[in-house]
């Protein structure tokens, strides 16, 4: 499973790029509205910074401005640039159109099964379940998670599943358990999945040791 992290505060990304395991970002209006910085900025630089692909949400109401969107997106890199399209029956037109131009898209704000299909079947190159948002109204988030991957591999579509709305180092856990392709991870809990206490009291007592063997 590859992880992403979900943020657009490039401390937080230039910091995890640097730990070596970051293959892409996945940002959204909130996010980028918390760094308090122009928009195309914030997303050029991300860009720029990492070398995996890179979500950007389009905001426009119908396919011909989220389309419209996409394509300047794409300019900042087309390899790079994932463009993030709400589920529903514009996005769907939104997504078929820009497969066909071949740019990235990253369908979002998906709650169920059904939405997974249609989000592949209209050539969708990423789907993000939405786990925390559903365990926050008592549904289990990873059940679609689950669902997704099991019917992306059974019907050999190429979509690729990212757990998003992960709010703790477990879900990450479950995520890999249900096969998730990819899993997009605040950096609260990607620092939260690097730790453990065990392995604190370890490297302590291993200094320690260290210290009392004789020199010569
Ligand atoms: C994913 O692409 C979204 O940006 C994100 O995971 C949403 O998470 P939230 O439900 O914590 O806002």
């Amino acid at each position: 499973m590859k992880i992403f992290i979900d943020s657009a505060d490039i401390k937080e990304i230039r910091d995890v790029a640097s730990w070596g395991i970051l293959a892409g970002v996945t940002t959204n209006p909130t996010l980028v509205s918390k760094t308090g910085r122009p928009l195309r900025d914030c997303i050029a630089e991300i860009v720029e910074v990492v070398e995996g692909p890179v979500s950007v949400e389009a905001i426009s109401p119908d396919a011909d401005g989220m389309v419209k969107e996409a394509r300047e997106w794409a300019e900042l890199d087309r390899n790079k640039v994932a463009v993030k399209i709400p589920m529903g029956v514009e996005g769907l037109k939104a997504v078929s159109r820009l497969a066909k131009e071949g740019i990235m898209t990253n369908v979002t704000l998906v709650f169920s099964p059904n939405q997974v299909l249609l989000a592949s079947r209209a050539g969708a190159t990423f789907v993000s379940p939405f786990i925390g948002r559903l365990d926050d109204i008592s549904h289990d988030g990873m059940e679609v998670v689950r669902d997704a991957v099991a019917l992306i591999e059974y019907y050999d579509f190429s979509t690729q599943v990212i757990a998003a709305s992960i709010r703790h180092p477990l879900h990450v856990v479950e995520a890999m358990r249900a096969g998730a392709h990819i899993a997009t991870v605040p950096y609260d809990v990607l620092v939260k999945m690097v730790r453990h206490p065990l392995t604190d009291t370890g490297i302590k007592k291993f200094y320690d040791d260290y210290q009392k063997i004789p020199k010569k």
